[in-house]
């Protein structure tokens, strides 16, 4: 599984599911950036998409809400699933975590730009941060080469990510060299989104990135596919 912490500034989403083959990735329809990728060197340019991502998202809001607020449609009573007993206690719990972690990052930011250290975070507050947990079915699409999800980037402030149980997330470098990503144990990822390339005009650049089948899973996932036989684990790691 693949979780990642959407924080938004002030952006549109939805909560609860979304299924496989809705979100369609830029890369898909955006002329300018499929040019812009052709003149990339070979070992860098992203995988095409044949459509849709075929991965599935779900969407909790995570963290207090304004009391009043202009915004109704981003803040959507949340859609609980049926038969999870402490699915409230248990998003809201890994999602404030995520949010802490993220909050020490976004004021080391401020403080790195020179801005009082609250700069940040203080537009985040009752943000609309949502906890997406995402996951793709390896048994229907599990062959190598499938585009999960295709080179895009987030339109958010900030996304940290859990340590995903497979690879394929890919990120491109400000030089645009593409470099798969490795998390260690006990380690988060956090990868910029539109909102702090805004914010810092530019300084920081929102991080592309796709998700990609890199791994030869359907020969040695389990019939619960939970987990990875120990031979293999130097392969994901
Ligand atoms: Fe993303």
């Amino acid at each position: 599984m693949h979780i990642c912490l959407h924080l938004n500034v002030n952006a549109q989403n939805l909560v609860g599911v979304t299924p496989e083959g809705i979100e369609v990735p830029c890369s898909l329809i955006d002329g300018e950036m499929q040019k812009k990728l052709r003149s990339l060197p070979k070992e860098s340019q992203p995988s095409t998409p044949s459509g849709p991502d075929p991965k599935w998202r779900y969407m909790w809001r995570v963290g207090p809400r304004p009391s009043t607020t202009q915004f109704q449609e981003l803040n959507s009573e949340p859609v609980i699933p049926e038969g999870f007993l402490e699915w409230k206690e248990t998003m809201d719990s890994w999602g404030s975590k995520m949010i802490s972690a993220i909050e020490a990052v976004a004021e080391m930011a401020a403080i790195g730009f020179g801005l009082p250290k609250d700069a940040f975070t203080g537009l985040m507050k009752n943000g609309p941060h949502l906890l997406a947990p995402t996951w793709s079915n390896l048994e229907r699409h599990g062959k190598v080469g499938t585009v999960f999800a295709g080179y895009h980037y987030d339109l958010n402030f900030l996304t940290i990510h859990g340590r995903s149980r497979f690879p394929g997330l890919s990120i491109w470098l400000r030089n645009g060299k593409k470099v798969e990503v490795k998390v260690p144990v006990g380690c988060l990822l956090i990868q910029t989104g539109k909102q702090i390339e805004w914010l810092t005009a530019g300084d920081c650049i929102a991080g592309m990135h796709e998700v990609v089948v890199t791994y030869q899973s359907e020969y040695f996932l389990d019939k619960n596919k939970d987990y990875v036989v120990a031979e293999h684990q130097a392969l994901l790691y």
